[in-house]
């Protein structure tokens, strides 16, 4: 088939689907532009995307609550009788095993847009720690680099990076000489993306040679572990877990052995752990069993009675949130992949730079358009089994989403002085606290010492 006819191919398909605006610039591109847009389309499957821009972009779809909806049972933070704590004991021993035997590795997704947080460059570069000001990246490798001393293992790194944030992400490492982790045991790979669409479900050019395009949500990550070949590195490695966190949480204990002995004594494939929530209407996804599965709803879509709704001695009926911690087994992920599998889709309706009409660049001031993402917790229902670990909240959750205020830089930075208060009062140090508690003192405590 000659150029010509390929070109007139892709503009019947185009059209068909609503979508030949994508081409409008055509005869104003050079050969490059042409092969770059060319390839950008290449990539797209535009019969799934018309299904999607149906089903998500068009409307959005009210969210259906399961027939049967019952909250999510749990392991308790502590355990509650001696059989319990028989297996705790047993759980954390199998986890020290399974860390030892060099099967579980570091899992963090960063490839988020990070607007709230403001911070100009990959997240992970973000100087949060309050005294020595070390990045988030620069704690978790200290938290994996004591692991390792700990274990006498290697615990590989896998970072989630994506088109926005990838190279830089890449020099940060080097710069940092990997943070004097080993290079070989670092493994940075980006997801994958979406087009975005117009409110009117036109698919959006960003360039008049480039589809807009964004980071397909951290649900993504379970697809592009598998086509980064992340997955099979794994395999090779003999990993058997992933250690799964965000980028945004210094509190994070990546490699906890109750939680991923917990995990494997109960052939569980993706486990999560959990918070009490503060309140009913704590901006937390809630734990459900949703038909006899491990679910996660989402706090705008659990209906305020059952938000409400406590247990006889007062407590919420609902009261677990999720935080975005879990333990996924390396052969969950290699089973969604190999039998094909999706995740639901969300919209958010958003201000996004494009190319109009007559081929000139638009900074929107409104919403005009909608970016579609996948959630990773979306996949709990897919596993054969799924176990939920309570946490303490103070030990394991300060998400740095803002500059300030709620879940920000701010509040997580005082959550690290206040944890390591608590651990030197622990060790017997005497800790100077003002009058409502807090403590009356700046304290850095460096995952090296704390975790050895
Ligand atoms: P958030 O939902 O907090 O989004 O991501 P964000 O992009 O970091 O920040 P905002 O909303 O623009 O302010 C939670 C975690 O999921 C990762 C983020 O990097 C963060 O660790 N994530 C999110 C991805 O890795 N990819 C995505 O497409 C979205």
């Amino acid at each position: 088939m000659t150029d010509q006819n390929k070109l007139q191919n892709l503009k019947t398909v185009l059209k068909k689907y609503g979508q030949g605006h994508i081409l409008a610039f055509w005869d104003r591109l050079d050969p490059a532009m042409q092969g770059r847009l060319l390839a950008q389309i290449a990539q797209m499957d535009f019969a799934q995307l018309d299904r999607w821009r149906e089903e998500f972009v068009l409307t959005a779809s009210p969210f259906k609550l399961p027939d049967k909806l019952a909250p999510a049972p749990f392991y308790h933070n502590q355990p509650s009788d001696a059989g319990q704590r028989a297996k705790y004991d047993q759980a954390r021993q199998f986890g020290d095993k399974l860390i030892s035997q060099g099967k579980v590795a570091a899992f963090v997704v960063a490839g988020g847009q990070g607007t709230r947080l403001g911070f100009d460059g990959p997240k992970g570069n973000f100087p949060i720690s309050p005294i020595k000001n070390k990045t988030l990246f620069q704690i978790f490798a200290e938290g994996i680099s004591v692991a390792c001393k700990k274990y006498k293992t290697n615990c590989p790194w896998y970072v989630m990076t994506s088109p926005l944030n990838h190279q830089p992400t890449l020099d940060i490492f080097s710069a940092s000489n990997y943070y004097g982790l080993n290079k070989n045991d670092i493994f940075i790979f980006q997801q994958g993306t979406l087009p975005n669409f117009s409110l009117d479900g036109k698919i959006l050019l960003s360039d008049i040679d480039t589809i807009a395009t964004s980071p397909d949500g951290h649900g993504g990550s379970l697809r592009a572990l598998y086509n980064s070949g992340a997955l099979a590195d794994m395999q090779k490695r003999g990993i058997e877990f992933v250690s799964y966190y965000q980028v945004d949480n210094p509190l994070i204990n990546i490699f906890d052995p109750l939680f991923i002995g917990l995990h494997a004594l109960d052939k569980a494939e993706m486990s999560s752990k959990a918070l009490s929530k503060t309140g009913p209407f704590e901006k937390l996804g809630n734990f459900c069993l949703a038909d006899d599965k491990v679910s996660v709803i989402e706090y705008s879509d659990l209906p305020n009675d059952l938000a409400e709704k406590t247990n006889p001695d007062g407590s919420l009926a609902f009261e677990l949130g999720s935080i975005a911690i879990h333990i996924i087994s390396v052969s969950f992920v290699e089973r969604l992949n190999s039998h094909g599998f999706s995740l639901p889709l969300h919209r958010a309706v958003k201000k996004i730079p494009y190319v109009s009409d007559d081929g000139k660049r638009v900074e929107p001031k409104e919403p005009n358009g909608v970016k579609l993402e996948s959630f990773v917790f979306d996949a709990l229902p897919l596993a054969k089994k799924s176990i939920i670990l309570q946490t303490i909240r103070s030990e394991e959750f300060g998400p740095a989403k803002n500059a300030t205020g709620v879940d920000s830089a701010q509040s997580a930075r005082q959550m690290m002085v206040d944890r390591a208060a608590s651990w030197l009062e622990s060790a017997g140090v005497k800790v100077p606290r003002k009058a409502d508690g807090s403590p009356d003192c700046v304290i850095e405590i460096s995952p090296g010492f704390a975790l050895t």
